[in-house]
C-alpha cells in the first residue's frame, strides 16, 4: 500500500470543449511537450467531464475529443512518454471529486471568478457541476499525486483552491497524504488576448471566430484574422511602456514573441517606429509557419480516428494504473469500505 510520492510529476488538462486556440497552443500545449522532452513523468488529460459542465452537443464532443487529441500529437506529445488519455475513462477523478466535494466549502467556490464569468447573471440556472468544477480539477491533479501543474495564468485561483483542498484534507485526516502542488505558470504567452479586445483573453468560446485563431485554421484563415486582428494608429513604440495603454498592440507584440521564442522587448527593439502594416506581414508569415505543419498533422491523424482512440484507451490504463491505489488508500483513510476483489488486486 505504501506508495511514496513521486519528487516531480507533472499534470495538466484541456478542456475538448471546441477548437483548441493559439492561446492554449501558448499558453499550455508548448510547455507540455518541453516538460515532456525534459524527461519529467507527464500526465495529460483532455477533461471531457469539465466540458459537460455546459451543453455540449455529444457528437461535437466526441469530435473535439479526438481532435484535441490529434493536436496534443501534432504539437509534440508523444503518447508513449506522456501518458494522454480523456478523463471520463478513468473513473478515479468522478469519485475523488465526490470526496472533495465533501471538503471544498461552498464559499470558496462561490468565489472562484471562472465560475462567476461563465454562469453570469443567470447563476440560478447554471449546472450544479459548473459550481463544483474546481472539485474536480483538483481530483484530476491529486489523484496522481501530481506535483506540478503548468497552466495559463487563468487556472491559477483554481490551482490555489486545489491546494487549499489538500492543505484541509491532510489536516481533517491527521495525515500528509496529498502534495500541494506548485503551478507552472511561465513563458512569454501565459495569456493571449482575444484579437478583437486586447482586455479580453483569447478563448475557445468567444462567439466570434475572428476572437481567435484556431489550431484548424488554414493559412489564408490566419492570414485574414490576423491583418484584420485590432490595432491603433500609431507605429509601434521603441519600449514596452509605449505599449501600457495599447492593449492589442501588445498583445501582437507578445505573440511575436511567443512565437519567435524572444522576449516581447527585443521585438519592439527590432520594429520600434514601423507601422503595424509590415508587423503584420512578418506575425502571419511566423505564425502560419507555425501553425500549418501542425494542422497538417492533426488533419492526417483524423483520418483514423480508432487509433486516436486506441491511444487515449492505452493512455487510460497506465492513468488507472498510478491512480487507483491512490484512490484506495483514499477511501481507506476517509473510512470508506473498498473490499471488491479487483479493487484490491489492483493497489
Ligand atoms: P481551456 O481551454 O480553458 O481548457 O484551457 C486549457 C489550458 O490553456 C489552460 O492551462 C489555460 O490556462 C490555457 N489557456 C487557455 N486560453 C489561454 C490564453 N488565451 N492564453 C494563455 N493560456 C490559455
Ligand atoms: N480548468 C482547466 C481550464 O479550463 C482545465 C483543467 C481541468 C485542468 N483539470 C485540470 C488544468 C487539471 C490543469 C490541471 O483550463
Amino acid at each position: 500500500m505504501e506508495e511514496v510520492p513521486h519528487p516531480k510529476r507533472i499534470f495538466s488538462g484541456i478542456q475538448p470543449s471546441g477548437n483548441l486556440t493559439l492561446g492554449n497552443y501558448l499558453g499550455a500545449l508548448t510547455r507540455f511537450v518541453e516538460l515532456q522532452n525534459a524527461g519529467a513523468e507527464t500526465i495529460y488529460c483532455l477533461v471531457d467531464l469539465h466540458a459537460i459542465t455546459v451543453r455540449q452537443d455529444p457528437d461535437d464532443l466526441a469530435h473535439a475529443t479526438r481532435e484535441a487529441a490529434a493536436a496534443f500529437i501534432a504539437a509534440g506529445i508523444d503518447p508513449r512518454r506522456s501518458i494522454l488519455f480523456n478523463q471520463s475513462q478513468v473513473a478515479a477523478h468522478a469519485e475523488l471529486a465526490w470526496i472533495f466535494n465533501c471538503v471544498a466549502r461552498m464559499g470558496w467556490l462561490s468565489r472562484m471568478t471562472q465560475f462567476k464569468d461563465k454562469a453570469g447573471k443567470n447563476r440560478e440556472n447554471a449546472s450544479v457541476g459548473l459550481f463544483a468544477y474546481p472539485c474536480l480539477m483538483a481530483a484530476d491533479i491529486l489523484a496522481y499525486h501530481a506535483t506540478h501543474v503548468p497552466v495559463g495564468e487563468d487556472q491559477k485561483q483554481h490551482l490555489e483552491l486545489t491546494r487549499d483542498i489538500a492543505i484541509k484534507f491532510n489536516q481533517e485526516f491527521r495525515q500528509d497524504f496529498f502534495p500541494v502542488v506548485e503551478p507552472v505558470i511561465e513563458g512569454i504567452a501565459t495569456r493571449v488576448m482575444s484579437l478583437r479586445d486586447g482586455t479580453k483573453k483569447m478563448s475557445k468560446s468567444d462567439p466570434s471566430d475572428m476572437s481567435r485563431i484556431n489550431l484548424t485554421d488554414s493559412a489564408d484563415l490566419i492570414e485574414k484574422k490576423l491583418r484584420r486582428a485590432r490595432t491603433d494608429s500609431d507605429p509601434i513604440a521603441d519600449s514596452l511602456d509605449g505599449l501600457t495603454d495599447r492593449p492589442e498592440a501588445r498583445n501582437l507584440i507578445n505573440i511575436f514573441a511567443a512565437l519567435s521564442e524572444q522576449t516581447a522587448q527585443n521585438v519592439v527593439e527590432i520594429y520600434a517606429g514601423s507601422q503595424f502594416a509590415r508587423f503584420k506581414d512578418d506575425l502571419v508569415e511566423l505564425a502560419v509557419e507555425t501553425i500549418s505543419p501542425i494542422t497538417h498533422d492533426m488533419k492526417k491523424l483524423m483520418e483514423d480516428p480508432g487509433e486516436i482512440d486506441r491511444i487515449l484507451g492505452a493512455g487510460a490504463e497506465r492513468a488507472a494504473a498510478i491512480s487507483e491505489p491512490i484512490l484506495t488508500q483514499t477511501f481507506e483513510i476517509t473510512g470508506l469500505i473498498r473490499s471488491r476483489p479487483a479493487a484490491i488486486d489492483e493497489s
